[in-house]
């Protein structure tokens, strides 16, 4: 571990998840109260906790500008889908290799798990590369700018962000701008004006959104913002197509999260049938 990489890996934030949220069936009757966000922020492993330091703490309006810069020119490299994953998959993790799935078998298990619900074609395929993001850190970016809960910067932090008292460290905490409810943004301005924490939802959504539908788009951009789609926070910035498009990230998030412990998925029994689906909507090489 080094200091800007607690966490195991990358996947050692989301593996966590399902414990802040619960699948439906494991959920108390009534509605999580602040008392059990407090009772996980009590119990988070310790590296989880650093890593949401680090998050809180660095990604600022400044930061993410700085990102865009550097990322979303898209001249890296030039990939296919299926090279992406597989690329994606040479990322080390130093959790358990005998429970934790590999990044592709995360991948196709979502996909798999979109498709047994008979879900339309891009919906699966959504499943299959919402997470190529993570690339990122084999471009050597930190975990806290590439995973993470995603939320606004330039605008007060909701008290709905996990350790929220960690803002207190941010450069644009107190700020006269930025620390007002709508800070630099039109109150229900839309989240497309709205510059969010730099992370693998925003990048990914560049590389791919020419070639997927509106709903899709949505999906792979807010997938992290928990915030939003999870505690109704923020909603003063939504526009009416937020609201209406969230429908799908929420609808999106329970493949995300819950599919993992099943069975892991023949990868290679499985790639021809993923190939074709690639295929029927990417070029065979994207700017990444
Ligand atoms: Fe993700
Ligand atoms: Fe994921």
């Amino acid at each position: 571990m080094d200091e800007q990489n607690p966490m195991a890996g990358p996947d050692q934030w989301e593996s966590d998840l399902p414990r802040r949220y619960p699948a439906p069936q494991k959920e108390s009757q009534t509605d999580r109260s602040q008392q059990a966000f407090r009772d996980y922020e009590a119990e988070a492993r310790p590296t989880v906790k650093e890593f949401y330091r680090l998050n809180h703490q660095y990604q600022t309006v400044e930061f993410v500008k700085q990102k865009r810069d550097e990322f979303l020119s898209l001249n890296r490299q030039q990939m296919g889908i299926w090279e992406a994953m597989e690329f994606l998959n040479t990322l080390v993790d130093d959790s358990d290799p005998d429970t934790e799935l590999s990044q592709i078998e995360h991948l196709v298990q979502a996909a798999e798990a979109i498709r047994a619900d008979e879900h339309p074609r891009w919906f699966i395929l959504t499943g299959l590369i919402h997470d190529l993001g993570k690339i990122l850190c084999l471009f050597g970016e930190p975990q806290w700018a590439v995973v993470g809960d995603t939320f606004p910067v330039g605008c007060a932090h909701s008290s709905s962000i996990v350790y929220h008292d960690f803002f207190r460290l941010n450069p644009d905490w107190g700020h006269p701008v930025y620390s007002t409810q709508s800070g630099i943004y039109e109150a229900h301005a839309g989240l497309d004006q709205v510059m969010m924490s730099w992370g693998h939802d925003e990048y990914l959504y560049h590389v791919t959104k020419a070639h997927l539908p509106a709903e899709a788009q949505y999906m792979i951009r807010y997938h992290s913002f928990y915030p939003g789609h999870r505690e109704n926070a923020y909603q003063h910035l939504f526009s009416d197509q937020d609201h209406r498009l969230f429908q799908w990230v929420r609808k999106f998030n329970p493949y995300d999260l819950y599919s993992k412990s099943d069975s892991r998925p023949d990868v290679e029994r499985l790639k021809p049938f993923y190939l074709e689906l690639i295929d029927e909507f990417f070029p065979t090489e994207l700017a990444w």
